[in-house]
């Protein structure tokens, strides 16, 4: 926790809890609510197209194939399925049951939908996660949306015809690289970032409808443009073997991804692995449900609604997210070259170069199809980020549409230009880890103790079932109070504690042996001290490599004094909001 949020929690007023929802700018209850509340979603299939376009994004085509591969294909497929049903479905139920609950008492971003639940004053400083989040992850998320947006460009006027593997490659390089720049700018990705968030903002500043519209119209031609590929992908069989790559076949490519590998059930890696793409495929953990859910009328279902997003992620992920990539590079390029290769960068830096094997028309065709896909799946979930902070700002300062989505597009500009300018030097990575990885953990963790042991599982299964649509099995009682946050805390630990070389039979051995227990490179607590970079500092010998480091290092450092920033500004204002809210209870009352 930073210096500033610990201050504020120890100075809020204990004394707010008692006035917790009472007024609004000295307006009284009923009508603070009509002020606030006079926003819902026009209908159940834009509600669910919505909160699915909130889920399907760039994780789903990106992260999860990669995260599939490296993790040894069949055997995350397991470990994957099981973390959907133990904590993303858990965890849907509880942001969606406390949005409505939070709705209803007329707040729309976590800081105030946790103060609702509690009499504790500082759960309210765990609710800025939900609006944090969503501003730092947009902040890296919008640059790789405006990429997409870029390469859509780029496939229509036929940039990569005729293009080797290694151009295409360096064409990516050159366009996020600030070396071939002599200003030390890369302007087109500028150009296209700056674009992409304006029209974040346009459509943000339409309010629901406008987010509703942009499911309505994303989500089925995302839909449509994945079975196009992925027909190619499953048609393609061996067809793409060369003298080069003879064994290179698609088959071989899904075979990797959905053959199980039953012993994965014991490698935490895998596991840690899998639960981290639930968090970021799901959106959980970030407070954009919270914020949809809040829209939804009091007396309309949750529970089905959620499983039906869920799904429609979980459908999109699994089965369209596998068929593209994998099997397409797999088909032509060989396993082995996947395996090795498995990365980000492979949907700029190699998609591509395989589409142009498929002549002018139908390359030009793939390539707007892949990026306009990947463009609808990213804008669906950055239209969802920028609502929790407009949804706090209206509660609370009474912010119009129009100032809120001004102001958060003036706020992400301003935090994602170093990810754009510095992304070669680690911000960008920074961000994710920090923003997009950690913090939806320590917000999940934290809602679901709240949800089923400080709100309590009874009022919480009651809140869920209310209007229900849905006969919610009652095991899930059972495993939101014990099991999810359990699973949680271990996801939690493991990654806090993750053992060198993410060997952990080796670890405990050592542990229980009075050997001690090695933390690795990668985890939090090594993270947080640069272990990783120090020691590559440390053997470095090259002057340009250590001048590089000494540059990661410090862009490194960098990021996190913006990320803490950030959330200590936060929670500043939503100390302020309390604040007001006690004045204007006590002036009402006057
Ligand atoms: N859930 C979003 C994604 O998968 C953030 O990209």
């Amino acid at each position: 926790m930073d210096g500033g949020h610990a201050l504020l929690i120890i100075c809020a007023p204990s004394s707010m809890n008692t006035f917790r929802g009472s007024f609004y700018l000295g307006l009284p209850e009923p009508d603070r609510m009509s002020a606030v509340q006079n926003e819902s979603w026009g209908t159940r299939v834009g509600l669910i197209l919505a909160m699915a376009g909130n889920a399907v994004g760039l994780g789903n085509f990106l992260r999860f194939p990669v995260q599939a591969v490296n993790n040894g294909g069949g055997a995350f497929i397991i470990p994957y399925l099981v973390c959907f049903l133990l904590m993303g479905i858990p965890l849907l139920w509880i942001e969606w049951s406390m949005g409505r609950f939070g709705g209803r008492n007329g707040n729309h971003s976590t800081p105030f939908i946790l103060d609702t639940m509690t009499k504790r004053a500082f759960w309210k400083y765990f609710g800025v996660f939900g609006i944090f989040t969503n501003i730092a992850v947009a902040a890296y998320y919008c640059y790789i949306e405006s990429w997409t947006m870029s390469y859509v460009w780029h496939s229509i006027v036929g940039t990569f015809d005729g293009l080797s593997q290694t151009q295409v490659a360096a064409f990516f390089t050159s366009y996020v690289d600030i070396g071939h720049s002599t200003t030390g700018i890369p302007y087109e990705a500028v150009v296209f970032y700056v674009l992409c968030l304006g029209l974040n903002t346009w459509i943000l500043s339409r309010g629901l409808a406008g987010v509703e519209k942009a499911a309505k119209i994303g989500m089925p031609l995302l839909i449509l443009f994945g079975v196009f590929l992925a027909l190619r992908g499953l048609t393609l069989g061996t067809t793409g073997a060369s003298e080069e790559v003879p064994t290179a076949s698609a088959w071989d490519g899904l075979n990797f991804l959905w053959t199980p590998q039953f012993e994965s059930l014991s490698n935490p890696k895998v596991w840690l692995a899998a639960a981290g793409q639930i968090f970021f495929t799901l959106s959980v953990g970030m407070g954009t449900i919270h914020c949809y859910a809040a829209y939804v009328k009091s007396k309309d279902d949750i529970a089905l609604n959620a499983v039906s997003a869920g799904f429609t992620n979980e459908f999109v992920e699994v089965v369209l997210g596998s068929l593209i990539v994998i099997p397409i590079a797999a088909g032509y390029l060989g396993l082995d070259w996947v395996k090795e290769n498995a990365g980000f960068g492979m949907a700029f830096q190699t998609m591509p170069f395989l589409f142009e094997k498929w002549g002018p028309f139908l390359s030009a065709m793939a390539g707007v199809m892949w990026f306009g896909l990947l463009f609808f799946a990213g804008i669906t979930s950055s239209l969802a980020m920028g609502t929790p902070w407009m949804g706090f700002m209206r509660d609370e300062f009474g912010w119009g549409r129009i100032k809120g989505a001004l102001s958060f597009g003036l706020i992400v500009l301003v935090l994602g230009l170093p990810t754009v300018i510095f992304f070669q030097e680690g911000v960008f990575d920074e961000y994710d880890y920090w923003a997009g990885t950690v913090a939806l953990v320590v917000f999940a963790l934290a809602e679901t103790i709240l949800f089923s042991w400080v709100f309590g599982i009874d009022r919480g299964w009651k809140e869920l079932l209310s209007g229900s649509d849905l006969r919610v099995p009652t095991a899930y009682k059972f495993i939101i109070k014990y099991i999810t946050p359990l699973l949680l805390l271990l996801v939690f630990l493991g990654a806090l504690f993750t053992p060198q070389g993410n060997e952990w039979t080796a670890a405990f051995q050592s542990l229980f042996s009075g050997g001690g227990w090695t933390l690795d490179n990668s985890s939090i607590i090594k993270t947080i001290a640069n272990a990783g970079l120090h020691e590559q500092l440390a053997a470095a010998t090259d002057p340009a490599e250590m001048t590089r480091l000494q540059d990661r290092l410090f862009y490194t450092n960098f990021a996190r004094v913006i990320l803490t920033l950030t959330f200590a500004g936060l929670a500043l204002l939503v100390y302020v909001a309390a604040l007001r809210r006690i004045q204007n209870t006590t002036s009402t009352a006057a």
